[in-house]
């Protein structure tokens, strides 16, 4: 196959970028989304030109490195799958494909499709942890949780960190992840300490780092690669909101 590429490129975050054309000849069905940018790269590098920079590194669709836009969407066309995971054979002979960074004004482009998503890390920082003294290793069954509970935590748990979900929310809005990375822990008893403070800290420091406020879109639930639902958010708000009268008492 033969694709059209119009990719943004931009050499440093103060930089103007703009997209520039590029052709992907000899692509085969076979190879991931990655794999063709990396045949891309090579002959770039051959001709002494600066190599398209994106992010990736486990490339299973498990670490949440990779992420850009493909024609406006995160992670491109395919529902529930990252940029790693998206395989040429969803695309045809001659299709044009426009590639740009998440665009987001608390995640800025450092390079080309490569944007800082440190944001997500200092909102772990306040309050994504808990406070428990593990000691030993612990009998599995020394505390009983309901296989119902033990799921939703663990879906809730599976969110990667990508930020599709930002770049795909009309008010860059990071409530989906937040709400996952509050879930995972307040569903779960060794949770429970912090609870209220770990809501309030982490919905403070979401707001604190310029992300908007979620007006129920959905969009974010559309894009995610892990399909963390948006039941979250309702559950983080319910939690916050419970939380500021516990403190207002
Ligand atoms: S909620 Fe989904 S889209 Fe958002 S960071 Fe987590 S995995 Fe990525
Ligand atoms: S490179 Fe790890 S999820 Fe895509």
């Amino acid at each position: 196959m033969r694709i059209n590429l119009k990719v943004w490129r931009q050499a440093r975050p103060d930089a103007t970028g703009r997209l520039v054309d590029y052709t992907a000849g000899d692509v085969s069905p076979g190879m991931s989304f990655l794999e063709m940018l990396d045949v891309v790269n090579e002959g770039l590098i051959a001709r002494g030109d600066d190599p398209i920079a994106f992010d990736s590194d486990c490339r299973e669709g498990i670490c949440g490195t990779c992420g850009f836009l493909v024609g406006g969407i995160p992670h491109g066309p395919d529902p529930g799958t990252t940029i790693c995971q998206l395989h040429m054979r969803r695309f045809k002979d001659g299709d044009t494909l426009t590639l740009e960074p998440w665009r987001a004004r608390s995640f800025p482009v450092l390079k080309d499709l490569v944007v800082d998503r440190s944001a997500f890390d200092r909102i772990i920082q306040a309050g994504g942890y808990t406070s428990i003294n593990t000691g030993g290793a612990q009998d599995a069954n020394a505390i009983l949780i309901p296989k119902t509970v033990a799921d939703k935590a663990m879906d809730s748990a599976a969110c990667i960190g990508c930020g599709a979900c930002v770049a795909a929310c009309k008010n860059a809005s990071a409530a989906l992840f937040t709400s996952a990375k509050i879930s995972h822990l307040s569903l779960l008893p060794q949770g429970q300490i912090e609870r209220h403070t770990r809501v309030v800290r982490m919905v403070e420091r979401h707001d604190a780092e310029g992300f908007g406020s979620c007006s129920n879109e959905g969009e974010c639930e559309a894009v995610c690669p892990k399909e963390i639902p948006i039941t979250n958010i309702a559950r983080m708000n319910r939690d916050y909101f419970k939380a500021m009268l516990v403190k207002g008492k």
